[in-house]
């Protein structure tokens, strides 16, 4: 006998059942909906699902073969299989597909080809759960996944969630790197998005259509049916949901939005003469980062006393300069009878223990034991110590790295313990969560005393973005690499990560002249800003060259450093709103066909549109400039819109395309970021068009801008008026004077809370 559908409902909250089994739908608010057999646990993979909660008024109709719940302008369906599809004003949506789902993968005989050294792309052997979601068309396109080294659209492509450590050349086919972040945003039908979060933090894989057109899937190891389906109309809006559903951006210092120079490892020698030569040469600085070998043999939290016998003095004297030190903590703790923090954490159950002994694996130190960072009582132990090194030396952030977590001898095994204070957790749920875990107990540190947290981190899961900037990790001195640092720092972006970026110059192997020039012309815009290099690779500061090297590779971060406040506004706006600050063209034009897969042109907000040079020898470049009127920042040439230009693009050259009629709020001269010296502002007003900007300004450091200490300015060009009002004054300005820059003149004005003037 055929079982008939029933349907219960809690709050928001429709089951229903077939008589074999029960799915869950839940309303959380008229823009998202979650999908549900059993939930995944969420004492761990923290979500902000609470506040998500809002009233909505969902209708429930049943008929003997179907479920429709109703609101707003959705209805979704649930079929007696309970497989669930969406329309939205009478459009399919969303589908979850019910075809046939086996997968045909041609088996051939492999031991000959792995005689030359080819190896077999392994996917996941089996999964409990598999989510199988319809690809309407081919010309749908798929995005998000975070630091994946690929293009943009993610379609046909698979992926993996199992944070990785492999320096090794990334590229597209790489299916795991350093982050997990489980969002996809679906584009469908030319002008149809949704996005997708699955909230597990088990190992999982994304099968984006790779071997079927009809569907794509997502499977977890261990992970249960539950997924979130984001619901808008636009690009911009799903992602504003996804980044309230996993928690805003970090909102990090001023000064994090300044260069910072790297290398493993400088010494102290070679620390002092990146302070004399970017003096001396006048190049923007604001932070130095110390790598593995400041420590006393690999040891975190200890200092080596002959290479630094007096960090404090020299941090100190730095400072004064405007240069402040971020040094380097990994998670691994050597195993060393007498070292304070590690008898410490021995004698506090604060290392993961595997069948109830402390387990020990190798990473730098050599033999090292793993922090659980999931018990209160050690991640507060963590946080004060880190406090105190910080007080010790006078250092300003921190860097975490290898919180994959890396090990060199084999992979941690699944079953490794890392309880939390009330239940027992293994490795193979938490693995992915390792690295947020420990930037939670680092950003403690800061936030306890009032300031916003300055680290970074390379291992991260969704939930992380709210305590931690990131890097891409260990890229490598290829154009290829250069390339795909775009669509990578744009696709962490649109996944809420705002202060992301890659190392310029490329990480491991020898850059040239030529790619250290094109690399921080191509990332001169990206939130977080660092040359960095592995150990007996080229050196590749910006004086490591010629003369001409050291100019062009200044002129650009000069710039930066003008356009900062327009920077900090876009990370303040991405960090309250989730809108992202760089993201591809078609966030701005999602009308527009030809913007969907440009993975070599960035939106900076809404009114800068940058198009460098990645590839060698190259001296122009193709640019495709959307609709409206674009000109060009450095010729001033104008051009028209909806069309593709050859634009030249010598070696000391970009492509940075400002929209008509744009206000761009700079500062000028900066050779560091000293948030009391910013008394004066530019307003840099494009010529044609008319626009509105919010300008807004805080004390740069602390988390005061939480009470509200900030201001807000409101800035209108109307033909050849400006105007000029201040909406919020919470904080005490440090404007003295406005610079109206347009059309090559000058207009000083002194600082007032409301003006007009003309414009030349
Ligand atoms: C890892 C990091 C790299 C660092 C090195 C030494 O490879 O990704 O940035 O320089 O370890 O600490």
């Amino acid at each position: 006998m055929k079982e008939q559908l029933t349907v219960r409902t809690t709050g928001q909250i429709i089951h229903i059942s077939n008589g074999k089994e029960e799915k869950n739908i839940e309303v959380l608010n008229r823009n998202l909906v979650r999908v549900y057999k059993e939930k995944n646990s969420e004492e761990l993979v923290k979500l902000h699902y609470e506040d998500n909660k809002e009233a909505v008024e969902v209708k429930t109709d049943k008929t003997e073969t179907s479920v429709v719940i109703s609101f707003d302008d959705y209805q979704i369906f649930a079929d007696e299989k309970l497989n669930i599809s969406i329309q939205k004003d009478n459009r399919l949506y969303f589908e979850e597909y019910t075809g046939d789902t086996a997968i045909y993968v041609e088996e051939k005989e492999f031991s000959l080809a792995a005689l030359e050294g080819h190896k077999h792309d392994e996917s996941l052997a089996s999964f409990k759960t598999q989510i199988n979601i319809t690809l309407f068309d081919k010309e749908d396109k798929i995005y998000g996944l975070g630091d994946k080294a690929a293009q943009l659209n993610k379609r046909d492509y698979e992926y993996i969630s199992w944070n990785t450590d492999d320096p090794s050349q990334h590229n597209e086919t790489y299916k795991s790197l350093y982050k997990s972040i489980n969002y996809l945003l679906v584009n469908h039908h030319k002008d149809s998005y949704y996005g997708i979060f699955y909230p597990s933090s088990y190992k999982c894989i994304f099968n984006i259509g790779r071997y079927s057109d009809k569907f794509m899937y997502i499977g977890s190891e261990k992970g249960e049916y539950d997924y979130f389906i984001l619901l808008g109309s636009t690009p911009m809006e799903i992602t504003k949901i996804y980044a309230a559903l996993v928690g805003h951006t970090l909102f990090t210092p001023r000064k994090m939005l300044g260069y910072h120079q790297s290398r493993w490892s400088y010494n102290a020698k070679e620390m002092e003469e990146i302070r004399e030569k970017f003096a001396q040469y006048q190049i923007p600085i604001d932070y130095i980062h110390l790598d593995i070998d400041y420590m006393e043999r690999y040891k975190v939290y200890t200092v080596k006393k002959e290479e630094f016998p007096d960090l404090k003095g020299m941090a100190d004297r730095f400072e004064k300069e405007g240069i402040d030190f971020i040094p380097i903590i990994d998670p691994g703790v050597k195993v060393e009878e007498g070292y304070d923090f590690y008898e410490y954490l021995k004698e506090h159950d604060g290392f993961a223990t595997l069948e109830g002994e402390q387990y020990v694996n190798q990473v730098w130190p050599g033999d090292s034991k793993y922090p659980n960072y999931f018990k209160t009582k050690t991640a507060q132990y963590i946080t004060d110590i880190t406090k105190k090194f910080m007080a010790e030396y006078k250092v300003k952030g921190i860097w975490c790295d290898m919180n994959e977590p890396a090990s060199f001898n084999g992979p941690l095994p699944n079953e490794v313990e890392f309880p939390s204070d009330s239940a027992m957790h293994y490795h193979e749920e938490v693995h992915n969560l390792y690295g947020e875990y420990m930037t939670r107990a680092i950003a403690k540190a800061f936030e306890e005393e009032n300031k916003r947290p300055i680290v970074i981190t390379r291992a991260a899961f969704a939930t992380t973005s709210p305590f931690t900037t990131t890097w891409n990790g260990d890229n490598q001195s290829l154009w290829s690499h250069l390339e795909a640092s775009l669509p990578q720092v744009m696709t962490m972006n649109i996944c809420n990560f705002a202060v992301n970026g890659v190392d310029i110059g490329g990480f491991g192997n020898e850059t040239t002249k030529e790619l250290l020039i094109r690399w921080m012309e191509a990332n001169m815009f990206s939130l977080f800003l660092r040359n960095h290099s592995a150990l007996h690779t080229r050196k590749q500061e910006p004086y490591a060259f010629d003369d001409e090297t050291l100019q062009i590779y200044k002129k650009m971060l000069v710039l930066r450093y003008e356009f900062l406040p327009y920077l900090y506004d876009l990370l303040e706006n991405a960090h309250t709103t989730g809108i992202p600050a760089q993201r591809p063209l078609f966030f701005n034009y999602p009308a527009d066909e030809r913007t969907k897969q440009i993975n070599d042109e960035v939106m900076i907000g809404d009114t800068i549109l940058f198009a460098p040079v990645t590839q060698q020898g190259k001296t122009s470049r193709a640019v495709y400039l959307p609709e409206g009127k674009w000109i060009h920042y450095f010729t001033k040439e104008e051009y028209e819109g909806g069309k593709e230009y050859l634009i030249d693009m010598p070696l000391d050259s970009t492509g940075i395309f400002i929209k008509a009629g744009a206000i761009i709020p700079m500062y000028k001269n900066l050779l560091h970021i000293d948030n009391q010296k910013l008394d004066t502002l530019y307003l840099y007003v494009e010529k044609d068009g008319d626009s509105e900007y919010m300008h807004y300004e805080d004390d740069g450091e602390t988390l005061n801008y939480q009470k509200g200490v900030y201001n807000r300015y409101q800035i209108t060009k109307k033909g050849n008026k400006l105007s000029f009002k201040t909406v919020t004054a919470n904080y005490a300005s440090n404007y003295k004077e406005i610079v109206i820059l347009s059309n090559g003149t000058e207009k000083r004005i002194p600082f007032a809370e409301e003006f007009e003037c003309e414009l030349n």
